[in-house]
């Protein structure tokens, strides 16, 4: 399970997350807050992209200062911007470039590969340099070049932001789908029903921790109430 313990960072002395300790054992987990609330900073804690100031987060025996590679073997990370995982000439070698440093030999590799292209509908794309698939394709691959090493947690910041309508319903049917433990950054407030627990941060601070049915009006009303208070000052 992943924990955060008095987690605190800051950049140029400004804090981003203030006291955050947080035990993160249901299977699917949404983050909601602001544009610069920290749900990025803190989704990047989770695998060890960033690691904090103060506090530590740590998965079962390992946290992320001292076992960093251990951790990020077993949390995977897809960003909003899937382009910025696509680096390898062709569809296949994106997906098989993050494998290489589990050294399963070729046959595993080859036929983990094939399962994951096939489970994402992108067999008949394997040998197209992915930077030419769609914006929803894009999303997938990046999906699948993580979900080919198996993580145990997938951490997903803004996977839909992109995405048209239906391109997001079908990451969305994806990450359902998955066994996996997901923990979901989002302003996308429709993706989060049926979430086991969400989480609104607000400038560095967890504010509430519920269901969504609950934690998506709390937010809402917070947001109402800082654009009033903002409109009589
Ligand atoms: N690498 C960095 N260097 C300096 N400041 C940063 C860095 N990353 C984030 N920040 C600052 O930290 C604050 C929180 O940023 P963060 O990206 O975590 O917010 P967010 O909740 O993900 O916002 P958004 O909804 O817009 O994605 C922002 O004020 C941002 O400018
Ligand atoms: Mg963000």
């Amino acid at each position: 399970m992943l924990r955060l313990e008095g987690v605190s960072h800051s950049y140029d002395g400004r804090a981003v997350l203030r006291d955050v300790t947080l035990d993160l054992a249901e299977h699917r987990i949404g983050v909601i807050g602001a544009n610069g609330s920290g749900k990025s900073t803190l989704a990047r804690t989770l695998n060890g992209l960033v690691v904090p100031d103060v506090g530590t987060v740590s998965l079962g025996e390992w946290n992320t200062r001292r076992h960093a590679r251990r951790v990020r073997r077993r949390v995977g990370f897809v960003f909003s911007d899937a382009s910025h995982q696509i680096i390898m000439p062709t569809v296949a070698e994106d997906v098989e470039i993050g494998l290489r440093s589990l050294r399963l030999g070729a046959e595993e590799t080859a036929r983990r590969v094939d399962r994951i292209l096939e489970r994402f509908g992108l067999d008949s794309h394997r040998d197209h340099p992915g930077h030419l698939l769609s914006g929803g394709q894009k999303q997938l691959l990046a999906l699948a070049s993580v979900l080919v090493t198996e993580p145990e947690v997938l951490v997903c910041d803004e996977p839909t932001t992109l995405l048209d309508l239906r391109n997001t319903r079908m990451v969305h049917r994806t990450l359902e789908r998955l066994d996996q433990q997901v923990v979901l950054f989002t302003h996308d407030l429709d993706l989060l029903t049926g979430f086991d627990r969400v989480l609104v941060i607000d400038d560095g601070r967890v504010v509430f921790d519920g269901a969504p049915g609950e934690a998506v009006p709390f937010y809402v009303d917070r947001m109402e109430r800082a654009d009033r208070e903002e409109a009589d000052r």
